[in-house]
């Protein structure tokens, strides 16, 4: 598989299938996406990788901490601008619709959310975290590890979701991890064989045209 290929037929996977996830190619992966760049070489992302054993008392942890907890940071900006909204409500329409959930029904919107906190069933995971010290070019830093992993992930025939709506557990996540109060959550990342049979894996979300976010001067 080349780049582009990796580039081209990575995409969010929603539905996993239970076959466990070596942790040696997880240690592979993270050392293979520690080749990312990053200002300076600071490299300011620190990973929890949740498998196997840990996955099944995490798991556990969360059945039992269901409270609301303060979100770790705000995932969208208030009042988000188009075009980032219409394209961010499209495609979760375009999710819902093909997971056959319609817009009024909204219990099965806020379940189907949830699923966000069961990993859409992935039986591997990695947290990423950030020193709360680093400010928005180590933030870009940490997004760069981030699709460098999911692209090596790709490469090694494995599906992933990044998924920062664990901004919305970081206490739950943070403890369980035992991490440094000094490091700061980012997003989980849901790792494992994508379910081919689940229509939720067909959406190829949609990108704005080069023209509309490129100038060419
Ligand atoms: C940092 C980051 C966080 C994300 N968080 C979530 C999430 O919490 N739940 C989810 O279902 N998808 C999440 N996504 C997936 C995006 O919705 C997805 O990347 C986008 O719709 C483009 O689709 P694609 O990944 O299939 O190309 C996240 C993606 C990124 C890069």
């Amino acid at each position: 598989m080349n780049v582009s290929d990796a580039v081209s037929t990575r995409k969010s996977i929603r539905a996993f299938t239970d076959t466990p996830v070596s942790t040696e190619v997880l240690a592979t992966l993270l050392e293979k996406a520690a080749r990312a760049p990053s200002g300076g070489n600071v490299q300011p992302w620190r990973v929890y990788v949740i498998n196997g054993e840990a996955m099944t008392r995490f798991k556990a942890v969360l059945q039992e901490k269901r409270a609301p907890e303060p979100a770790a940071y705000a995932i969208y900006p208030d009042g988000l601008k188009d075009p980032y909204r219409s394209a961010r409500f499209q495609v979760g329409e375009q999710m819902y619709a093909l997971l056959g959930i319609p817009r009024e029904d909204k219990p099965a919107r806020l379940r189907r959310l949830a699923e966000n906190f069961n990993f859409f069933g992935a039986p591997a995971s990695i947290f990423c975290f950030v020193d709360r010290q680093m400010g928005p070019p180590q933030w870009s830093d940490l997004g760069m590890f981030l699709q460098t992993f999911m692209l090596l992930a790709t490469e090694a025939g494995l599906g992933t979701c990044a998924q920062e709506a664990w901004a919305n557990r970081a206490e739950t996540v943070s403890e369980f991890v035992g991490a440094d109060p000094e490091l700061m959550l980012f997003c989980g990342v849901a790792i494992g064989e994508p379910d081919i049979s689940a229509p939720v894996n067909t959406l190829v979300s949609e990108r704005f045209a080069v023209e509309q976010f490129a100038t060419f001067l």
